[in-house]
C-alpha cells in the first residue's frame, strides 16, 4: 500500500466534497446554542448534506449510527448525537463531520464553544486551532509525514496540553482513510516523503490533562481518562505546487 498522488483534476474534485463539508460545518456552528441537541445538529447536518447532493460518509461508517460526530467536553472523538443531550452554557462540543460528492471525500472537524467558558477552556480551543495550522504548514513538498506531528505536540506541550495518541489524522480522497496515518506527536523527519498531489486529513485531538482516553460501552465514545475536556479541530489539506492548499474552506 502506498499514499496515492492526486492530479489536479482529482484534486479540484476533492475540494468539490470539501466545499460542501467546510459550509455544512460552518452552518452547523451557527445551531450551536444553548438548548440545542445533539441530535438536532445531526438532523441538521443531514439536510445540508442531502440538499448539497452529497452523502453523508460517517452515517453506517463501521456501524456508526449518525451524520456527525458531537463529542461534548471530555468526549475526544466520536460522540453519537442524542435527544436528550442538550446543550448547557460552558460545554464546548467538537463537530467533525465527512461527505462524500461524487466519489470524492471531505472531513472537517471544529470544536465550537456553548456561551461563555473559562480562560483555560479557551486556551485549549486556541492551541489546538493553532496546532492544526502549525501541522498544515508542514505540508510541503520534501518534508517527512511526522514533521507535522511534531509541530503538533511540541505546540501544545508547550501549553501544558497533551495530543492524544490512540486516534491519528489520515490520507483522504477516493476513500474516506487512506495512507498515511498522521499522528498528532513524534519525532521530526520520519515516515515518507511529502509530495505534491497528496491529500491529508490532519486532525489534532487534544487533551486539557491526561493523553490517555478510553471507549464507552457503546463502542464509539471516546472520553479522557481524567474526564477533562478535549479539542479537535480538523480539515483536509492538498499539497499543490509543493505547498500545502486547505480544502475545507468555504
Ligand atoms: N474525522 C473522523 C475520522 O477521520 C471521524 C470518523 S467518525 C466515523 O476518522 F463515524 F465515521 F467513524
Ligand atoms: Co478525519
Amino acid at each position: 500500500m502506498a499514499i496515492y498522488i492526486y492530479n489536479e483534476d482529482e484534486i479540484n474534485r476533492v475540494e468539490d466534497a470539501c466545499r460542501i463539508t467546510a459550509a455544512v460545518l460552518e452552518e452547523l456552528g451557527k445551531n450551536v446554542v444553548e438548548g440545542i441537541s445533539t441530535f438536532e445538529l445531526d438532523r441538521i447536518a443531514r439536510d445540508l448534506i442531502r440538499k448539497s447532493n452529497a452523502i453523508p460518509a460517517f452515517l453506517g461508517y463501521k456501524g456508526y449510527p449518525a451524520a456527525i460526530c458531537t463529542s461534548v467536553n471530555e468526549v475526544v472523538v466520536h460522540g453519537i448525537p442524542h435527544r436528550n443531550q442538550i446543550l448547557r452554557k460552558g460545554d464546548i462540543v467538537g463537530i467533525d463531520i465527512g461527505v462524500k460528492f461524487k466519489d470524492f471525500f471531505g472531513d472537517a472537524a471544529k470544536t465550537f464553544i456553548v456561551g461563555k467558558v473559562n480562560n483555560k477552556v479557551k486556551k485549549l480551543l486556541e492551541v489546538t486551532k493553532e496546532a492544526l495550522e502549525l501541522g498544515i504548514l508542514q505540508c510541503k513538498d520534501g518534508n517527512h509525514l511526522t514533521d507535522i506531528s511534531h509541530v503538533i505536540e511540541s505546540h501544545v506541550v508547550q501549553w501544558g496540553f497533551q495530543p492524544v495518541h490512540e486516534f491519528v489524522g489520515h490520507g483522504i480522497g477516493r476513500n474516506m482513510h487512506e495512507e498515511p496515518s498522521i499522528p498528532n506527536f513524534g519525532k521530526p523527519g520520519k515516515g515518507p516523503v511529502i509530495k505534491t498531489g497528496m491529500i491529508f486529513a490532519i486532525e489534532p485531538m487534544i487533551n486539557e490533562g491526561t493523553y490517555q482516553v478510553e471507549i464507552l460501552d457503546d463502542g464509539w465514545t471516546t472520553v479522557t481518562k481524567d474526564r477533562k475536556n478535549s479539542a479537535h479541530f480538523e480539515n483536509t489539506v492538498a499539497v499543490v505546487n509543493g505547498i500545502p492548499k486547505i480544502l475545507t474552506k468555504v
